[in-house]
């Protein structure tokens, strides 16, 4: 097995010796693979994804470009599908961060025991997520019939957010980075899993073509109505809340459980640390920032917005 990793490690730093490079916003560079912009584990996971991921027709996909809502809409889905599982008293999302509840697919792949255990643990529907623009999805995504769920949210606020979380977690010995290298890298796409339009647009036309399959939601949409979207998110995924659910205001209990004000108070989103795999840890406190609709006015000048 170490010797199938050596010889896997060493194709891939060959390869990355081809691809184009431009400055990275956490690490010195980030790569163009296949007309989009990655760090080099990125790029590793969607290989090992494509060679080794075989959905069914029961996963559930939530999709989204970096910053857009991942955190809290894993929150919602996980909460959702689980509410048979977990009363609110009890609940797993009270202890443990919305990133420990759904994996990244092009993470956990990466490691074919916690892979293999996640999927047995969340049977008989397993609920992943992704960044991997939808060009670069393993092929049994589409042919397996199972659902996404895409989340798209306003551009500038998709720019001021990764240009607060990337400053947090950029390397120590990395030079200052000014909001406007972060516009200029992101203007001209170069931003991880960029560019923003061509992810979003790849992902808008399969929704047209397979609106059954893939379902668009937006950020935006469910701050300013979360009742109606989670209804129709739950339909969706054919887990439609029932009349004695309707009557117990469940759908309401979910958008307090997954409020942004609910989960960063928690102590678990507060001290707690996400390991998304043994060499890259981010504190769960930096993937609850502000969350608020409109915040770009508050970084970007008339004419950079
Ligand atoms: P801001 O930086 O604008 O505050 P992602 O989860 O894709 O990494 O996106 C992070 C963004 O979603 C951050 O935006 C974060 O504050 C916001 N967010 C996280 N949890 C949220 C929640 N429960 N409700 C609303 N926004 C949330």
């Amino acid at each position: 097995h170490d010797d199938e990793y050596k010889k896997d490690d060493q194709s891939d730093s060959d390869m990355l010796l081809t691809l184009s490079k431009e400055k990275g916003w956490i690490t010195e560079y980030l790569y163009q693979y296949k007309s989009f912009w990655f760090t080099p584990s990125a790029i590793k996971g969607i290989k090992r994804a494509q060679q080794c991921f075989k959905a069914q027709p029961t996963d559930i996909l939530l999709v989204t470009f970096p910053k857009s809502g991942t955190t809290w809409f894993k929150a919602l889905i996980f909460s959702l599908m689980n509410r048979d599982r977990f009363d609110l008293a009890s609940h797993h999302l009270l202890t443990n961060g919305p990133h420990d509840c759904i994996p990244f697919l092009e993470a956990i792949i990466q490691d074919e025991t916690s892979y293999q255990d996640y999927r047995i643990s969340c049977l008989p529907c397993c609920l992943l997520a992704t960044h991997v623009p939808y060009s670069l999805l393993p092929t049994s995504v589409m042919s397996s019939g199972c659902k996404i769920v895409y989340v798209f949210r306003e551009t500038k606020d998709v720019l001021v957010s990764n240009w607060h979380y990337m400053k947090k977690i950029r390397l120590k010995e990395l030079p200052s980075f000014p909001i406007e290298d972060a516009h200029d890298l992101f203007r001209k796409g170069i931003s991880h899993f960029g560019p923003f339009w061509d992810h979003v647009s790849g992902y808008w036309k399969v929704c047209l073509e397979n609106p059954d399959k893939v379902l668009f939601l937006t950020y935006e949409d469910m701050k300013k109505d979360p009742i109606v979207c989670l209804t129709k998110l739950a339909k969706f995924l054919d887990k439609p809340f029932r009349l004695e659910e309707e009557r117990e205001e469940v759908v309401h209990e979910i958008v307090r459980l997954c409020s942004f004000e609910n989960l960063s108070s928690l102590d678990v989103n507060q001290t707690g640390v996400q390991y998304f795999s043994p060499q890259f840890a981010v504190e769960n406190r930096h993937f609850l920032r502000k969350g608020q609709v409109g915040d770009w006015r508050n970084h970007l000048t008339v004419e950079m917005a």
